[in-house]
């Protein structure tokens, strides 16, 4: 253990005297250490006030409570005069050698046993389960895990270490932050994972995450919530089986027809009608879903247009572009698809004032071509209904 240790911290201060070398600063560690080039001859000074816990063994049993403090013994408990002389030998190197030698570095410290990211993810899975640590605690353990699932290895690891049922089981936390975190833990992990989709579904998160995304009162927690909703049924047919089934269809329709709330949230409601109705015909054959072939839905959205919101505009048109491909939405067509044409007409008028503003004027015209666009599709569906006798 402490020859470890002092192999580490021997390079550390190694790796100290190269970088200095590669860019000469005037670098003073805080405990006393003091490394200077400025003067072109290297020299490694201790601090004769702190060599009272240099040489503090007891240091050793407790591991060392910071880089500095390790640094500060592995010059402790070595020749201060073979050190001067191994910085002094470096100074002397040529630019090819000194590149070697960082190299030679650089293995060594991939040598060194450094935790892996599943030791990590235990030490924090163990600290959320660990019910005597405080909600700072958990909160900086659901922060940990929240980076590391990013890794699609992480995400992959995270039910086998036992994180996956901790974070879902939280998901009921009293705390609104716990809750948050967790909800973005699940979204995050399933994230284009089909396996941790199945873990996710399998675990009964879904119906859990849709009622938070209804009823919570706090907006970053729908948004979170609706995030993981969004990620879990990606593409996935049970997860989409289940969605409708628990009527997903009004969890969207609550939240686009309510006009307080969030507008992130109803931009992220709208993108996953576009995906739902994109899902639609790919799975057509095995998945009904009747909420496309009426007004109720699509009328919501068309209203949302009426907002000054070029985003919003912007993710309404995707998601009617997307509806107008379906089959079922094909009466809706015939019916004047619960009033498009007029909502596009006054959608255009709105993008040409946000056109003579310079900083809109790009994105605004952007939109303005999706609105033709959406416009083209339409008629032109119209047309084939039409010429098709039923
Ligand atoms: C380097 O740091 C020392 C101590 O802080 C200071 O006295 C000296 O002026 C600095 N030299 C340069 C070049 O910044
Ligand atoms: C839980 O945390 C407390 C406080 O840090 C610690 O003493 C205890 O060993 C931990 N329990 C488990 C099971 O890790
Ligand atoms: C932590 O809790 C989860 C869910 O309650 C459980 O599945 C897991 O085994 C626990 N892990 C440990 C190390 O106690
Ligand atoms: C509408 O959204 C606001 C803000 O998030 C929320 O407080 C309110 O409960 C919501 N109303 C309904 C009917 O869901």
């Amino acid at each position: 253990m402490g020859r470890i240790l002092l192999t580490f911290a021997l390079v550390v201060v190694v790796m100290a005297v190269g970088i200095s070398m590669a860019e000469p600063v005037n670098q003073s560690a805080s405990g006393g250490l003091f490394w200077s080039t400025a003067n072109g001859n290297g020299h490694l000074a201790r601090n004769a006030e702190t060599d009272e816990s240099l040489n503090d063994h007891d240091e050793l049993d407790g591991g060392f409570p910071s880089l500095d403090g390790m640094l500060q013994w592995a010059i402790g408990h070595s020749d201060p005069a073979k050190l001067e002389l191994k910085a002094h030998d470096v100074q002397q190197l040529s630019t090819d050698e000194l590149q070697k030698r960082q190299m030679e570095i650089k293995e060594l410290v991939e040598k060194l046993e450094m935790p892996s990211d599943a030791k990590l993810m235990q030490i924090a899975i163990d600290d959320l389960n660990n019910s005597s640590l405080s909600l700072e605690d958990h909160l900086r353990a659901l922060e940990e895990l929240l980076i590391l699932v990013e890794a699609i290895d992480n995400a992959n690891d995270l039910h086998k270490l036992g994180g996956l049922a901790s974070v879902i089981r939280e998901l009921s936390n009293s705390d609104p932050g716990i809750r948050v975190a967790c909800a973005w833990i699940v979204g995050k992990a399933s994230q284009n994972n089909p396996v941790v989709q199945k873990q996710v579904l399998e675990l009964g998160a879904l119906p859990q995450l849709m009622t938070m995304v209804k009823s919570s009162v706090l907006e970053e927690e729908a948004i979170k919530a609706l995030y993981a909703v969004s990620a879990i049924i990606r593409n996935n047919l049970n997860g989409l089986k289940l969605f409708y089934s628990q009527g997903g269809d009004l969890m969207l329709q609550g939240v686009l027809s309510n006009t307080t709330a969030d507008v992130r949230l109803r931009r992220r409601s709208v993108s996953l009608v576009a995906d739902l109705a994109e899902y639609q015909l790919e799975y057509s054959s095995k998945l009904e879903v009747p909420f496309f072939s009426n007004c109720a839905l699509v009328r919501l959205l068309i209203d949302l247009t009426a907002s000054s919101d070029l985003d919003l505009h912007e993710k309404v048109l995707l998601a009617v572009k997307n509806l107008l491909m379906l089959k079922s939405t094909e009466f809706l067509v015939v019916d004047g698809f619960c009033g498009l044409q007029g909502a596009l007409e006054k959608m255009r008028q709105q993008l040409q004032e946000s056109i003579l503003e310079e900083n809109q004027r790009e994105y605004a015209t952007d939109v303005e071509d999706l609105c033709k666009e959406v416009d083209f599709i339409y008629l032109e569906k119209l047309k084939k209904i039409s010429q098709v006798p039923t």
